[in-house]
């Protein structure tokens, strides 16, 4: 088989995680510090693919690019692909054609994470030679998502996007690999209700010809991170498998358990309770940080307890008198509440921002 290449779609609009990704796109935001797109990209190079086009849009492309950048950092080469408009999975494969060429290649979306990676679905891919190769996994909202039909366990029946009466819970996990023969089926299908050119159908279309679809179902978990709830999750799965680590300072202040302190953070009479992370340079007094948090670099918390909670560059929390909890702050965001009687609140928040007072 031809050399595989990689294709990552990190373009959209990310509207589900706003008003984060009013100014960020959701594929930088950080899972345990570290931004969501560079888990697709790392599981690329360790299944030893080198030449990975990343799809991006007009909006966030400059900033992708800026944070990714020619891939060295990988070990891989990137090739940015501009997607002018939001047209479909299908559409960016379309878009992605001159760089693909006549390769096959795994397409792998840029919110998405996938425990264990994909070595072993290349090798199966690399093996068996289908036309595609599809993952799958049973949810419990399947009418989310594109949902499968099976005959038996080996044969794709039907595909279908978004069924208002799923079939099955089985769904599309976003990564899928293919050969050529998916630009000739994401040309012949039509947009769907959505105005847009599902990859579902594209694979439908193949399932359609007689070509061989081949399901695998997913052993460990996935998350497509586009909501809040599933941020907060996935962070939860990454930080479950992080090792302690402490290359900060540490005073009069205690770590318990699985916690990263990275270099320059410094915990001032604070308790960190992991699985947590402490990003660069930040600052914890008087705090106590809980599990399955991360906090990246640069914030200062002050007097104030934090819990599984995700905290992006130099935002500041100080003077809460409860705990911070399930909560994800954008960059630079300031969350303060001075000691002074009578209490008040003073915030100042982006669009479509939401803050519970429990
Ligand atoms: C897309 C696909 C869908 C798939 C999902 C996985 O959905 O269209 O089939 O199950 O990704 O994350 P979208 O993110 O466009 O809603």
């Amino acid at each position: 088989m031809e050399q595989l290449r990689g294709l990552i779609l990190s373009g959209g609009k990310g509207t589900r995680l706003r008003p984060i990704t009013h100014t960020s796109a959701k594929q930088l935001v950080p899972v345990a510090n570290k931004p969501v797109l560079f888990y697709g990209i790392e599981a690329m190079a360790a299944a030893g693919i080198k030449e990975i086009g990343i799809i991006i849009a007009p909006e966030t492309g400059d900033e992708i690019k800026a944070v990714a950048g020619d891939g060295s950092q990988f070990g891989v080469e990137i090739t940015y692909i501009l997607q002018d408009e939001p047209l479909g999975l299908a559409h960016a494969v379309l878009t992605a054609e001159p760089f693909l060429r006549d390769a096959p290649f795994v397409m792998y979306l840029g919110d998405n994470l996938l425990q264990g990676g994909i070595a072993e679905l290349v090798d199966a891919f690399r093996a068996n030679e289908p036309e595609a190769l599809i993952l799958l996994t049973p949810v419990p909202d399947p009418e989310n998502y594109g949902v499968a039909e099976l005959n038996g366990h080996n044969t794709v029946k039907r595909l279908v996007e978004k069924p208002q009466e799923p079939a099955t819970d089985l769904a599309l996990v976003g990564v899928y690999m293919f050969t050529p023969q998916i630009h000739q089926a994401a040309r012949a299908i039509e947009p769907s209700a959505r105005g847009e050119l599902e990859i579902t159908d594209a694979i439908q279309h193949l399932v359609d010809e007689g070509r061989r679809v081949e399901p695998h179902i997913v052993s460990g978990w996935w998350k497509d991170t586009g909501r809040l709830e599933d941020m907060l999750e996935a962070n939860r799965l990454i930080l479950e498998n992080v090792e302690q680590q402490i290359d900060g300072e540490l005073i009069e202040s205690q770590v318990e358990g699985r916690v990263i302190v990275e270099a320059g953070a410094r915990l001032i009479r604070s308790t960190v309770r992991g699985p947590a992370i402490i990003g660069a340079g930040a600052t914890l007094t008087d705090c106590y940080v809980g599990p399955y948090t991360a906090i990246a670099e640069g914030c200062a918390i002050e007097r104030a307890e934090v819990e599984h909670s995700i905290l992006l560059a130099g935002s500041s929390v100080c003077g809460l008198d409860g705990r911070m909890e399930s909560s994800l702050l954008g960059r630079n965001v300031a969350i303060r509440r001075d000691d002074r009687q009578p209490r008040a609140y003073r915030f100042m928040v982006g669009d479509n921002s939401e803050i519970g007072i429990l």
